[in-house]
């Protein structure tokens, strides 16, 4: 479940609904998604992909995706340092930036225009979108784990535009971990 950290007012957001609308004022999508049937965690990228597809048909017919892949990442992915590198830094896509989490956990910073920085860390179960053009960038949790769809407009795949701001470097990617929050019911 999702929770949304903004470090300026030293806020946190951990409750669904407030999460969503919070992500909805800065134009990002947000979705609770459950499998048709259930997954085994061995699953492969095909199974996933069959297993959410009245999820992915719809999101492809509102967003114009044209492709849905599965990435995985693990503490042992081979140049996970320079992939993480890549991700890292400020930039922006001319293409919506689409995930759902299937395992793992990771780090979307977002910087509006006008706007303070945020954090939005997502875990299994979790769908955002991030439109096209808005600056962000992508950290890990301390597990290095993550498995998620992809939806892209252009089947070319992802491409990052960086703004080579540094602003980034000013951000820890504190992970809270679903433990952290306060429980609810
Ligand atoms: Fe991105």
């Amino acid at each position: 479940m999702a929770t949304i950290r903004v470090p300026a007012d030293e806020r946190v957001l951990g409750e669904l609904q407030a999460v969503t609308a919070f992500l909805a004022a800065e134009g990002i999508e947000h979705e609770r998604w459950t499998p048709a049937r259930p997954l085994a965690p061995a699953a492969s990228a095909e199974e996933v992909l069959a297993a959410y597809e009245p999820e992915i048909a719809k999101l492809k017919a509102r967003g114009g995706y044209v492709t849905a892949d599965v990435i995985d990442v693990r503490p042992d992915t081979p140049n996970l340092e320079a992939l993480l590198a890549r991700f890292r830094r400020e930039h922006w896509h001319d293409e919506d930036e689409v995930r759902f989490i299937l395992e793992g956990s990771g780090i979307f910073f977002v910087h509006p225009r006008a706007g303070k920085v945020f954090a939005i860390e997502v875990g299994p179960g979790d769908l955002i979108r991030v439109p096209r053009g808005t600056w962000h960038w992508f950290d890990l949790c301390a597990e290095r784990r993550i498995r998620a769809i992809r939806l892209f407009q252009d089947p070319a795949g992802w491409t990052p535009r960086y703004t080579e701001s540094g602003v980034d470097a000013g951000f820890e990617p504190v992970c809270l971990g679903p433990t952290q929050l306060s429980p609810r019911a």
